[in-house]
């Protein structure tokens, strides 16, 4: 890369040629305040104008966040002119902004906030009528509040980019401006997939989970028998929100939060998941010997089943009829433990800890329903436990390393906790895979082919002792697309896909920790880029450590098939944990 020079208060700096004068002043030592201008450039509308700076030579104040530095350029930050802009532009955002920060759950996380804070922002600087408050509660994965919109337009962009859908956009004009997905449906009323991608961008309470800590709590105070399980990819992104470096992973601690919130019994979805890939191989196995319909396409990842029922109905026989493994286990917790342990299933609350925002859909589908009776009953995201974890006082960075409980669900293995990566479903069926076709345990257990942390298509040909098992990976819908239109087209040369909703997979959910690097002074400049390889490491590095890891040698899991389920793929199995599919109209009726 071409350095060129520059200078910032009057000191000299060589830069990259190819940066905005914000990436610029970074790489300099500089925060200068943005809002609107997100990640490298996905979002830089340059509206918000939170980032003026002065520039001599040039008329006014510019955009720092869409202005390119060039040779000799002589940029002023802390200039009173700069400096009087920067509040005065953040000062009209609070003007119509509905400040309610005490009962906002953005309230520590808070961009808008943060730039206020930095700017000395006045909140009544201006008076401006309040934008209207519109909420939308009616989808189970998310919530929108227009009050609190300060139309950067970062969802619109993330929507478009990573899942090509395209749902957002800006409603009507001017002061009356607000950002909804058309016509101002309902995410329920539209063809979101509810994964959460737009509400991990947003820098205010507009777009956040929909928080379902109320349900928890009514449950401890029922006295139900409250059950937690928690995904693979929580425990890896966990303690960001305690300040541990990206990447820390942290289930001792997490086990012994969880146990200090009350919960009955603390499980490892893990187990969840060398069960989905027990009935998974199974499924591909019958697939390939008898002429089922193929590429069988992997089905835990439930924005992505959202999608394919939106936009590809034709193409839901693919669909593994396996559910997720947070409803197997929940499954299993309300049929066989329940047994086990002499309790009514009524009277089982269990909670699903996700990194997952479309999870909260998927726990509310009927075809998930055993006898009318939801497998899981509450889903929290990272988010939301890390909330529950400060608001019960608890000292996360004190806690003790705990264990998991280990009746009946305790054993794991390194299968399971791949799942939490792009690429890990695929890995974990291929090790029982290569088991089922051999008989034998595969030496070296790691398939590098399928690795990997960021959006995009992999593929592999598996030899596996004269077997050809052709692969692919994608994760995001805009990379999706590119496989299911090969199978609409009749070009797939596949046997199995891994199709995960979220870009990188579930370390990437929309229910994680978000990623600012406003907020993280101690991480990189590329944190941006590398948050996801971090925290993919953190799962590989548990799997890594595991003795057992392969889903077919996890001893609870043969216990379970011979005391309860009979085999893979049984009649019991079908009922407990399987599932179907139906396509759904992009728009309902409003
Ligand atoms: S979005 Fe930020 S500024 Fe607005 S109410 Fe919430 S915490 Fe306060
Ligand atoms: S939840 Fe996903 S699909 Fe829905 S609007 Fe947000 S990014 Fe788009
Ligand atoms: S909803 Fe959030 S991300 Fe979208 S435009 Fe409004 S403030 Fe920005
Ligand atoms: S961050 Fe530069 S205009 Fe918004």
């Amino acid at each position: 890369m071409n350095k060129i020079n520059i200078k910032i208060e009057g000191i000299s700096y060589q830069v990259d040629e190819n940066l905005t004068i914000l990436e610029a002043a970074k790489a300099c030592g500089y925060e200068i305040p943005s809002l609107c201008a997100f990640n490298h450039g996905e979002c830089n509308q340059g509206s918000c104008r939170v980032c003026l700076v002065e520039v001599e030579g040039a008329r006014g104040l510019v955009a720092s966040c869409v202005y390119p530095v060039s040779e000799g350029m002589s940029i002023k930050i802390s200039s009173a002119k700069a400096v009087t802009a920067r509040r005065e532009s953040v000062e009209l955002l609070l003007s119509n902004h509905n400040k309610n920060c005490q009962q906002c759950d953005k309230n520590g996380q808070c961009e808008l906030l943060h730039v206020a804070n930095i700017t000395g922002a006045r909140d009544d600087a201006f008076a401006g009528v309040l934008t209207e408050t519109h909420i939308d509660r009616l989808a189970p994965g998310l919530v929108r509040d227009t009050s609190k919109c300060i139309l950067c337009g970062r969802c619109i962009a993330r929507c478009e980019n990573a899942q090509g859908i395209g749902i957002l956009g800006y409603e009507n004009r001017g002061f009356n401006t607000f950002v909804a997905p058309a016509e101002d449906r309902s995410f329920a009323d539209s063809p979101c997939i509810q994964c959460g991608q737009c509400v991990n961008v947003c820098p205010t309470g507009a777009l956040m989970e929909h928080s379902e800590i109320d349900k928890v709590d009514a449950a401890f105070k029922a006295g139900k028998h409250v059950i937690v399980q928690a995904a693979p990819a929580v425990r890896a992104a966990l303690g960001e929100e305690f300040d541990y470096p990206i990447g820390t992973p942290v289930t001792g601690k997490m086990i012994a939060a969880l146990r200090r919130l009350g919960f009955e019994r603390v499980y490892d979805v893990n187990f969840g998941a060398d069960l989905t890939i027990m009935e998974e191989g199974t499924e591909l196995l019958g697939r390939l010997k008898n002429n089922g319909v193929l590429p069988m396409i992997t089905s835990c990842s439930p924005g992505w089943v959202n999608y394919a029922e939106y936009n590809y109905g034709d193409l839901l026989p693919h669909l593994s009829s396996c559910k997720s493994p947070h409803q197997m286990q929940g499954a299993i917790i309300k049929s066989y433990w329940a047994e086990q342990h002499g309790i009514n299933p009524e009277d089982i609350f269990v909670v699903s800890v996700m990194p997952c925002v479309a999870k909260k859909f998927e726990k509310e589908r009927e075809q998930q329903k055993v006898n009318g009776i939801p497998d899981v009953d509450a889903v929290i995201t990272t988010r939301e436990l890390a909330r529950m974890i400060r608001r019960a006082g608890i000292m996360f960075n004190r806690l003790p390393d705990e264990e998991w409980d280990q009746d009946i669900m305790g054993d794991y293995t390194g299968a399971a906790v791949i799942f939490g990566v792009t690429g890990g479903v695929m890995e974990a069926a291929l090790r029982t895979v290569y088991h089922a076709l051999t008989g034998k345990e595969k030496e070296e257990i790691v398939f590098t082919e399928v690795r990997g942390h960021e959006a995009g298509i992999r593929e592999a040909s598996i030899d596996i002792d004269g077997t050809v098992v052709n692969v692919a990976i994608a994760s995001g819908m805009r990379s999706a697309k590119v496989l299911l239109d090969q199978i609409k087209e009749g070009t797939s040369k596949y046997h199995f896909i891994e199709i995960m909703g979220c870009p990188g997979g579930c370390i990437n959910g929309g229910g994680q920790p978000y990623v600012r690097s406003c907020f993280l002074p101690n991480e990189s400049d590329d944190i941006m880029d590398t948050y996801k390889e971090k925290r993919a490491k953190a799962l590989y590095s548990e799997d890594e450590r595991q003795v057992i890891r392969q889903s077919h040698n996890n001893p609870q899991i043969k216990e379970l098939y011979d005391k309860f389920l009979g085999e893979p793929n049984s009649h019991k199995a079908h009922e407990l944990l399987h599932t179907s599919y139906a396509a759904r109209e992009g728009f309902n009726e409003l």
